[in-house]
């Protein structure tokens, strides 16, 4: 109980705070996604009534506070998560009757262009979204003056300009982090397209080490949460914020 304690930081993310800890682990797929989540939210717009796709949104924490912080209904969209599962997290949450849960692949994304007043992603759009013909496939599905909300794992420094993956990155994930981008990568990458105007691009603050707290309350608690969560663990003890981060960008649709 005293580590899950740790994940309670109201000064920092208040909304989250008022989470049980232990149901967020419990759906643990990688560092703590409300936290990211609260704070990608201060860059974006979001009032009740909107419609928001919650893209790679793994067993539906996200989408929970979503539908409930904002006020907004929730397509919850994830490739690895039957859709029976998440709907599970969603009833049992009591949102039910505002999140929709959809197994769908993020390229193949079943819903009528202009569907959505958000489309936010929380530690996902790494494994989908840095292509370049993705931003122009995926605006097609906002409305005019429709915002895109994405928290990925981001580094410092762009890996071509650094010449290699560093050791301690590379012994954890390997090649995946090459698509581990800057926010001025996402911005130039993002705004290029002329579909969107980019409204902010920044690391967040110390990401590093609310990354390192999650994955060491995991470690604590999880059944083998040790031996997931060690490699983790010493590559963000190595990295002390060096080149590790998270990038939090968000625009709007022309
Ligand atoms: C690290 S998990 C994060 C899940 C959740 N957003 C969270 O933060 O707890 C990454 C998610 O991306 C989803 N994902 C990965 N590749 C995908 C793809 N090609 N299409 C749709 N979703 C994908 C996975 O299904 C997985 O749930």
């Amino acid at each position: 109980m005293t580590a899950l304690n740790d994940l309670v930081r109201p000064d920092r993310y208040p909304r989250s705070s008022r989470y049980d800890p232990a149901w967020l682990v419990g759906l643990d797929m990688g560092p703590n996604p409300l936290w990211l989540l609260e704070d990608l939210a201060r860059d974006l717009d979001l009032r009740p009534g909107m419609k928001v796709l919650d893209l790679g949104s793994g067993k539906g924490a996200t989408s929970v506070f979503l539908a409930r912080e904002y006020g907004v209904e929730v397509v919850a969209a994830d490739w690895w998560i039957a859709a029976e599962e998440a709907a599970a997290v969603f009833a049992a949450a009591g949102v039910a009757d505002r999140v929709t849960a959809v197994r769908t692949e993020a390229h193949v994304l079943p819903f009528e262009p202009e569907s959505f007043d958000a489309v936010v992603s929380i530690d996902a759009f790494e494994y989908f979204g840095t292509a370049d013909g993705y931003l122009p496939y995926l605006a097609r599905f906002l409305r005019p003056g429709g915002q895109l909300g994405v928290a990925t794992p981001g580094m410092t420094r762009e890996v071509r300009d650094i010449g290699f993956v560093p050791a301690h990155v590379k012994r954890v994930v390997g090649w995946e982090a090459i698509a581990w981008h800057t926010p001025e990568w996402w911005r130039f990458q993002w705004e290029i397209t002329e579909l969107v105007d980019v409204t902010s691009a920044r690391l967040q603050e110390d990401a590093w080490r609310d990354w390192l707290l999650w994955a060491r309350v995991c470690a604590e608690v999880q059944p083998d949460g040790l031996k997931a969560n060690q490699p983790v663990i010493d590559m963000l003890t190595e990295d002390g914020g060096e080149y590790l981060s998270f990038a939090l960008v968000t625009a709007r649709k022309k």
